[in-house]
């Protein structure tokens, strides 16, 4: 996802537009830029790669500029490189943009305008706004927020923009279409960012510009329109003082950091909606951007009678094993699809079912347009994010909040755990609101929940055993991951973990698919990995292996600890402590995240920012 800040105060604007791209930078970019504005001159600077190549364009860019925006660029539109970096300009070079989104209909406009006289610099949908812009302030160039109003009325798409002029040297002008902006309130001085962790280094008031706004900054705030240019009234939010600290914890990398979280991540997630076992699930809950929490009345929940669940790769995964959680505790019919194809078909929701958006960004374009999608179709709509500053926040009545402080790796691990978590209790919470469990059954469960934590942290212990037995398949040419029931969608989650950390194609199936063809590509180079605990699958699992094994593939599985029937299958077990089928994807998923960090690592992988992955996908 491209990052987007900006500044305007008493200091010189360059640094400060560069600490803000470096809180946005976990999210995966390409190239960046800024634009900055000194005695009435406008100035652009962008590179290609990593901000470092920026940082040193800036070293002694305009001294006295003290407004500017800035750029980090994940491509759609054109290859990487500097010509497509943002900001992009106008003709006149006197009017700078960056651009978070995609315009939709830019080639046609692209054509008009050049047909007008516009030249282009680059390959970008973003340069078309920038000349747009110029052509509708020709009428009054002074009047730049007309111009833009103007300009917006002819972009389709979802986007969200910051706008620069050295025309207006006081002012930074903000446009959110569907995306995700924040104001940050300083004294004397204004942030601009696509996402709040940038500000929130400098303060912790903020305003966030809703759906379809405009806003005009100045040093002494910000100034809200509609696109129809209806001034709107809003007070800044007082944003938890939460420090967006870029601190690996002495870890080699950010995704083992965040792989170790996951005790703590569990602890405070479980331990904000469910304190004993005894005690209902409170999903009552505030923070600084409105009510969030669970509001479903009695009315809803007697009405729910099928639910939807819509997400994307990781989350997607959750959801998975949410239908499994549910289905078994609640006896409600779960249908979770990827967003991406839940959105391209009629989709069959009315106001009895519960539809459920999973993003642990909040921003991930394919979710937000499927839960809008059932939104408008009548279901009950919650949303289990990470993120309760982002926009599926604005769009969800009914949120679940995790507690994983800002996941910077872009593979997913703590978000994953946190958002299995969420589903136990989102079962737990409507299986004790219907009553569809006995009293004694909900406490023995809500107390092995709790106990979860405890058990990932003896998997962690021992994590150097992981790394010795996991680097041995570096070389492999692929790697397949199978499991049953509910360990099916931890293998999937498996399958992903390898492929985005290591670039090693790897599968993942429903372990009794591997005999309707996939076992066809086992050879002895080819490692299969099977999820092997005691359970209502079990048996069936060792058999499925027993095949993997019979075409001499290299068998690693998941088991508990003590389990000694696994080693007469398996060259490599990681063992995991004794846990219940039914909880044991928040614990079986450990392992192969390690697995895939450290296979990633010892093969000299970017483990943190791999090829091509953003940390949130706001594109579709
Ligand atoms: C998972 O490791 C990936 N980073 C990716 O699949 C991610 O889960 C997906 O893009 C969904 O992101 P979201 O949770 O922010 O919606």
């Amino acid at each position: 996802m491209c990052g987007i800040v900006g500044y305007l105060g008493t200091l010189k604007a360059a640094p400060v537009l560069l600490s803000e791209l470096r809180c946005l930078e976990y999210r995966g970019y390409d190239s960046a830029g800024v634009a900055v504005i000194e005695d009435g001159q406008l100035a652009v600077l962008k590179a290609v790669g990593k901000l470092s190549n920026l940082e040193t364009l800036l070293s002694d860019v305009q001294p006295r500029a003290t407004v500017g925006i800035g750029h980090t660029r994940w491509a759609t539109h054109g290859v990487p490189n500097d010509e497509n970096a943002h900001p992009h300009l106008d003709c006149t070079s006197t009017l700078a943009i960056v651009h978070n989104g995609i315009i939709e209909n830019y080639v046609e406009l692209r054509e008009e305008l050049m047909e007008a006289g516009h030249q282009f610099r680059s390959e970008t949908d973003t340069e078309v706004v920038a000349h747009l812009i110029e052509d509708e302030l020709k009428e009054d160039p002074d009047d730049l927020l007309t111009g833009i109003r103007r300009a917006l009325h002819r972009l389709k798409g979802a986007y969200a923009l910051g706008i620069v002029s050295q025309r207006h040297p006081d002012k930074i002008f903000a446009v959110n279409h569907h995306y995700s902006l924040a104001v940050g309130i300083g004294v004397n001085e204004t942030f601009l960012a696509s996402d709040s962790v940038a500000v929130c280094q400098y303060t912790n008031q903020v305003l966030r510009l809703e759906q379809s706004e405009i806003a005009e900054i100045t040093t002494a705030g910000a100034r809200l329109f509609s696109f129809a240019g209806v001034e709107v009234k809003r007070n800044p939010v007082e944003l938890e003082n939460k420090q967006f600290v870029l601190d690996k914890q002495g870890h080699k990398h950010f995704l083992l950091k965040e792989i170790h979280e996951q005790p703590l991540v569990l602890r405070r997630t479980i331990g904000k909606y469910l304190l004993h076992p005894g005690k209902k699930i409170n999903f009552a809950g505030s923070s600084a951007h409105g009510n969030y929490g669970v509001h479903l009345s009695d009315a809803e929940l007697a009405r729910i009678d099928r639910i939807k669940i819509v997400a994307c790769g990781t989350a997607y995964h959750a959801g998975l094993v949410g239908k499994y959680i549910i289905e078994e505790l609640c006896g409600i019919p779960v249908d979770v699809e990827t967003a991406s194809e839940a959105r391209t078909r009629r989709l069959l929701v009315d106001n009895r079912t519960l539809a459920v958006a999973v993003s642990q960004s909040g921003e991930t374009a394919d979710t937000l347009a499927a839960i809008g999608e059932a939104k408008n179709r009548g279901a009950i709509i919650l949303g289990i994010t990470n993120r309760p500053d982002s926009h599926l926040s604005l769009v969800c009545p009914n949120l679940l909040v995790t507690e994983c402080g800002l996941e910077v790796s872009v593979a997913a691990t703590k978000t994953f755990t946190a958002q299995v978590a969420c589903f136990y209790l989102l079962a737990l919470y409507l299986a004790e609101r219907k009553n569809l469990l006995p009293e004694d059954r909900i406490f023995a469960l809500k107390a092995e929940l709790l106990r979860t934590p405890a058990l990932i942290e003896r998997i962690l212990a021992n994590q150097d055993d992981i790394r010795e037995k996991s680097i041995q398949y570096s070389d492999a040419p692929g790697m397949m991951f199978i499991g049953r029931g509910i360990h099916y969608p931890v293998a999937l989650e498996g399958a992903l973990k390898l492929k985005e950390l290591s670039y090693i194609h790897a599968s993942g199936y429903a372990a009794g698919e591997l005999k309707h063809g996939p076992i066809a590509v086992l050879d002895e180079r080819v490692p299969v990995v099977a999820l092997t605990i005691p359970g209502t699958v079990y048996e069936k699992t060792l058999s499925n292996a027993q095949e993997a094994k019979a075409r001499r593939a290299r068998m690693i599985t998941v088991a508990v600890e003590g389990d000694e029937l696994v080693r007469k299958t398996f060259e490599t077990v990681f063992t995991i402590p004794p846990v219940s089928e039914f909880f044991s994807p928040l614990i079986s998923v450990v392992p192969l995240q390690l697995m895939s960090a450290f296979i990633a690592d010892h093969l000299g992988k970017d483990v943190d920012q791999p090829r091509n992955l953003a940390k949130s996908v706001t594109v579709e």
